[in-house]
């Protein structure tokens, strides 16, 4: 197979250990040509160079500023929310880049910042995520000490390992003070800024995003947006200001132009996390950063992370590029691709899969938190239920109802992973319910917490958490969401973090 061409635009060889360093090396010139220019006339040059959202949905980032600038409030500030939370299972990439650089990132924001009018930008990190916090934190104290940052507020908030923390508006409750639990999806987000700042009072027992209001076209509201990306696509800001947009576009796809920073994990030689060009085939980004499969051993899926179905071997010469993976009925997500190869059971995959979404699950809509249990531990037993062809078609039409009325896309993402096994790999579990396989195999589904010496490893404690996100022995019964009222969200569950390594995982 011939070496896949390197491109390094927002993942760096070597460290770039202060401002000074990053600014000798010319980092700051995009924030300097930024701040010469109009704000529209930003966001015009970010649509040009046609950047998408690295988070995982790949919306169009130069339509969602033109959207925060028209709906700016008259009264209070804008906030950029730089998303760090990274909790996707696969996924590596937004520490990887903050550890190398967070100046990149701080400097994508605060051309942001200048583009929508905010005053404020915050870093929406994990507290769990030590390195990280202290590369940012340091970097904001060198950005302040030396005016570089002008007159913008930069803060670091330091949120819960919950899955959920990591979608937007469930981000916002977050640091808005409130449970990481998404908002009814309004057209415009509000911001986080609290009652109490807008109104110089504290309103009493308000816990729930009931209260949330909608931020209004215009400003008509005191409501204003709040600018929301993800650390990797603020890395590629600042190049598009300093080398512009028809640069940008010199690599990448039509559709999917620039880079994507990928992680490959599961069952490759080993585990790593690199840059790569948009549209490179999925099999030659495997082959160069996973070194591909052990002696012996064939491919026979790959899952983008747990919110685009499973990929099939077939499939493996499909374009990493939004439009080719939709094409396929899948999607690039955040970029983390787990390889399955033949010793793996992909019936527990599911199963693993479906318990991590079923936890993770906030429990405001039903469906999605007591539907998504049932179908994990259908899927965990289908092999040793004495009536397993009924547990199979019930299992079927709790998958097509999972998503009914959901508030957020975690229940789509539980329908669209089951459903792509059962599709794709009918044999699979048809084996498993006509009693041919053996009982399902546990299959840890978890979110990364590091990657070394070419090893991923998992967050351990995952396997103890309870659907209520405890790690009592027993589960209470209760959902998250019965649990508001029971003190400041973070008092719930921050623990000490238990590595474990991938290898180790058999439960
Ligand atoms: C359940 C769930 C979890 C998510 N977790 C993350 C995350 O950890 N990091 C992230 O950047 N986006 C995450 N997202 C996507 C965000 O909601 C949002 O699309 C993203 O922050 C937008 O930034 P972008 O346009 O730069 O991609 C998640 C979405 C869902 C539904
Ligand atoms: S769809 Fe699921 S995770 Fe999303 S708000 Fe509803 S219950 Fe919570």
């Amino acid at each position: 197979m011939r070496a896949m061409r390197k491109v390094r635009r927002v993942l760096f060889a070597a460290t770039i250990g202060s401002l000074e360093e990053y600014r000798a090396k010319r980092g700051g010139e995009g924030l300097a040509a930024a701040l010469e220019v109009d704000p529209m006339a930003l966001v015009e040059t970010l649509e040009a160079s046609g950047l998408r959202g690295r988070g995982g949905a790949g919306f169009p980032t130069g339509r969602k500023w033109r959207t925060m600038v028209e709906n700016r409030s008259e009264r209070v500030g804008t906030t950029v929310v730089v998303n760090g939370a990274e909790g996707e299972p696969g996924t590596f990439k937004d520490r990887s880049i903050l550890r190398k650089n967070p100046y990149h990132v701080l400097e994508g924001a605060l051309i942001a910042a200048h583009a929508v009018g905010a005053d404020r930008v915050i870093f929406g990190l994990k507290r769990s995520f030590a390195i990280e916090v202290a590369r940012v934190r340091t970097a904001i104290a060198e950005a302040e000490a030396s005016g570089w940052s002008g007159d913008v507020a930069l803060e670091v908030f330091e949120g819960p390992d919950e899955y959920l923390y990591g979608e937007e508006t469930a981000l916002l409750e977050t640091i808005d003070g409130r449970y990481p639990f998404p908002r009814l999806a309004p057209p415009f987000r509000r911001g986080v800024r609290s009652f109490e700042e807008r109104h110089g009072g504290a309103r009493p027992g308000v816990t729930s995003a009931a209260n949330v209001q909608m931020a209004g076209p215009g400003g008509a509201t005191d409501a204003p947006p709040a600018l929301v990306d993800n650390v990797e696509t603020l890395a590629n800001v600042p190049r598009i200001f300093q080398r512009g947009a028809a640069w940008f576009r010199t690599v990448g796809t039509e559709e999917s132009p620039g880079t994507i920073v990928c992680t490959v994990t599961g069952s490759t030689r080993h585990h790593g996390v690199a840059e790569v060009i948009m549209g490179t085939p999925l099999r030659e980004v495997i082959e160069s950063i996973g070194g591909g499969t052990k002696e012996g051993r064939r491919i026979k899926a790959v899952m983008p992370g747990v919110a685009n179905g499973l990929i099939h071997a077939d499939q493996l010469d499909t374009p990493v590029s939004y439009e080719a993976m939709s094409a396929i009925g899948s999607g690039v997500g955040s970029g983390g691709f787990i390889v399955m190869d033949d010793s793996v059971d992909l019936v527990a995959v599911a199963a693993g899969v479906s318990r991590f979404l079923g936890v993770e699950s906030c429990g405001q809509c039903t469906p999605c938190k007591q539907g998504g249990l049932k179908i994990s531990g259908l899927l965990r037993d289908l092999s040793q239920s004495k009536g397993a062809e009924r547990a199979f078609a019930s299992m079927e039409s709790s998958v097509a109802a999972v998503a009914d009325s959901a508030r957020c896309y975690l229940a789509h993402q539980h329908e669209a992973v089951v459903h792509s096994v059962l599709e794709r790999f009918p044999e699979e579990m048809a084996a498993h319910v006509s009693g041919q396989a053996p009982p399902v195999p546990p299959y840890l589904v978890a979110e990364l917490v590091d990657i070394t010496g070419g090893v991923a490893i998992l967050d351990g404690r995952f396997r103890d958490k309870q659907p209520d996100w405890t790690y009592e022995e027993v589960f209470s019964g209760k959902l998250p969401a019965d649990r508001l009222g029971e003190g400041r969200y973070g008092e719930w569950t921050f623990r000490p973090r238990e590595w474990v390594s991938i290898t180790d995982v058999d439960d």
